[in-house]
C-alpha cells in the first residue's frame, strides 16, 4: 500500500530550496557517525562470545580503537571545544573527556592482553563503556550543542567536519 510523503506536492526545485534552508548541523553528522557505532557495538557484543582465538578479538579491538580514536579527535574539536566554557559551568566537561581516555585504554588492554579470556573482558568492557557514552552524548551534550550554539556556529562545524572527512575519503 502507497503512503504518500508529505514533500510529494513540492516540486523537485521547492524541495531542494527546503533542503539548502536546512544546513547539515555539526550535531547531525555526528548523530549519522554513532548509527554506524551502532551497528558496530552489536556486531562485536554478537560475535565476541564465539570467537576462538587471542588474534581475532586483537584484530576487532584495532579496529574499534581506530574508529573510536577518530571520532573521540572530531568531538574533542567540533563539539566539545566550542562548548568549553559552558559546559565547564555545568561541570560536564570532565566526564566527556575521561571517558574517551577510559574507552582508549581498555581498548590499548585488550590489544596488549596475553589471553584470549582478558582481550575478551577488555573488549567486552570498551564496548559497554562506549554505549553509556554514546547514550550520554545523544541525551546530553548533542541537546546541549544545539541549545547553545547558534544554528550558523552548528553549520560552519559541520563544514569543517566535511572538508576533515573529505580528507580522508580523497
Ligand atoms: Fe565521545
Ligand atoms: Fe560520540
Amino acid at each position: 500500500m502507497d503512503h504518500p510523503d508529505c514533500t510529494d506536492h513540492l516540486t523537485d526545485d521547492a524541495l531542494h530550496a527546503m533542503i539548502r534552508a536546512m544546513p547539515l548541523k555539526i550535531t547531525d553528522a555526528l548523530l549519522a557517525e554513532h548509527v554506524v557505532f551502532h551497528n558496530l557495538f552489536d556486531h562485536l557484543e554478537r560475535t565476541l562470545p564465539h570467537l576462538k582465538s587471542l588474534a581475532e578479538v586483537r584484530a576487532l579491538a584495532g579496529v574499534m580503537e581506530a574508529l573510536v580514536q577518530a571520532h573521540g579527535q572530531v568531538e574533542d574539536e567540533l563539539i566539545l571545544a566550542p562548548l568549553d566554557h559552558c559546559i565547564a559551568q555545568l561541570g560536564q566537561q570532565e566526564p566527556f573527556h575521561e571517558e574517551h581516555e577510559e574507552i582508549g585504554e581498555s581498548l590499548r588492554q585488550a590489544l596488549k592482553a596475553s589471553t584470549l579470556r582478558e582481550a575478551r573482558r577488555c573488549l567486552q568492557k570498551a564496548v559497554l563503556e562506549s554505549r553509556s557514552h554514546f547514550d550520554k552524548e545523544e541525551r546530553i551534550l548533542f541537546p546541549m550543542a544545539e541549545k547553545l550554539l547558534k544554528t550558523k556556529t552548528l553549520a560552519t562545524l559541520a563544514e569543517t567536519w566535511k572538508k576533515q572527512r573529505k580528507a580522508i575519503t580523497g
